[in-house]
């Protein structure tokens, strides 16, 4: 059985819903406090040893790069000011991850996004991670996932149970559970009407996938949006492949449009020692307003 090396992070998606913050800036690099979101997820990468990372970029991207490269100025001036932490901290990102870059010249969908990846990929199975959501002990459910991968050998996908008027902004899956949290894939549809959905259970966002998947992206037809979508590409594997499916255990934070971010931004903060006492006196201080109090 082949270990998963690499991953793959598709990150040259417009942004448009945090227009105009990401007119010059990836959507991908939005602080969650003091760390962009992707950092979480490569962080968590290099937890399960996973650091040949693949970022599918675009133009306009340039500020990832930089953000997984050294910075000797930066690096410098905190050494003069004896910032060692701070120091330790930025090195280290771009000591621990090999970073491969490959530009995404039209932005075509997802599906299109990861096949993009293919020439840095080769033949192999790879994990996928979409920066839109960030997961609670993500290094946990990495690990489940790559369990079993080494169990299966086949695609992985992981999956959260969302309501009915979430149905239509994701992936849904049609399973069969064979075992405490260990479903096969039956039938999956790339954001359904509630109607139309087998099942509540939507894709969230990480994948491990046999180099197969590459063949059936290349014969994926434009489907929701007039993009090339994964979740048809792995409805064509189904075909020739088992792909397993596990309900992930940890919470979820959706960072995808502004609404979810900032509550995932303040929710963080008030998980942080350093930052909890400051946001639950400002959050006090904005409900006892009387102003406030009428809006709501
Ligand atoms: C993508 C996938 C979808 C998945 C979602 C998870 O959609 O196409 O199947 O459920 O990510 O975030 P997007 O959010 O990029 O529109």
């Amino acid at each position: 059985m082949r270990e998963i090396r690499k991953a793959v992070l598709p990150v040259a998606g417009w942004g448009t819903r945090f227009l105009p913050a990401t007119k010059a800036m990836p959507k991908e690099m939005l602080p969650i406090i003091d760390k962009p979101i992707i950092q979480f997820i490569v962080e968590a990468l290099i937890e399960v040893n996973i650091t040949d990372i693949v970022f599918v970029t675009g133009r306009h991207k340039r500020a990832i790069e930089n953000h997984f490269d050294y910075s000797p100025e930066l690096e410098e001036h905190l050494k003069k000011n004896g910032k060692e932490k701070l120091l330790k901290e930025v090195r280290d990102i771009a000591n621990l991850i090999n970073p491969i870059y490959i530009r995404q010249k039209e932005q075509l969908g997802l599906g299109h996004a990861v096949l993009t990846a293919e020439p840095a990929v080769g033949n192999e199975p790879f994990l996928v991670a979409l920066g839109d959501i960030i997961l609670e002990n993500e290094k946990e459910e990495l690990q489940r996932m790559l369990k079993l991968f080494r169990r299966f050998g086949n695609s992985i996908v992981a999956l959260m149970e969302v309501p009915r008027e979430e149905i239509s902004k994701y992936g849904i899956a049609k399973v069969r559970e064979i075992e405490e949290n260990v479903y096969v894939i039956e039938d999956l549809i790339e954001k359904p009407s509630p109607e139309e959905a087998p099942s509540n259970l939507a894709i969230v966002g990480r994948y491990t996938f046999t180099p197969t998947i590459f063949e059936k992206l290349k014969i994926t037809k434009p489907g929701k949006g007039g993009e090339i979508q994964l979740t048809d590409a792995m409805k064509l594997l189904l075909q020739d492949e088992v792909i397993y499916a596990y309900k992930v255990e940890n919470k979820v934070y959706d960072t995808g449009n502004p609404t979810d971010y900032l509550k995932t931004v303040i929710e963080f903060a008030l998980k942080r020692e350093d930052t909890k006492e400051a946001v639950i006196s400002v959050l006090k201080e904005i409900f006892e307003d009387e102003k406030v109090r009428n809006l709501t």
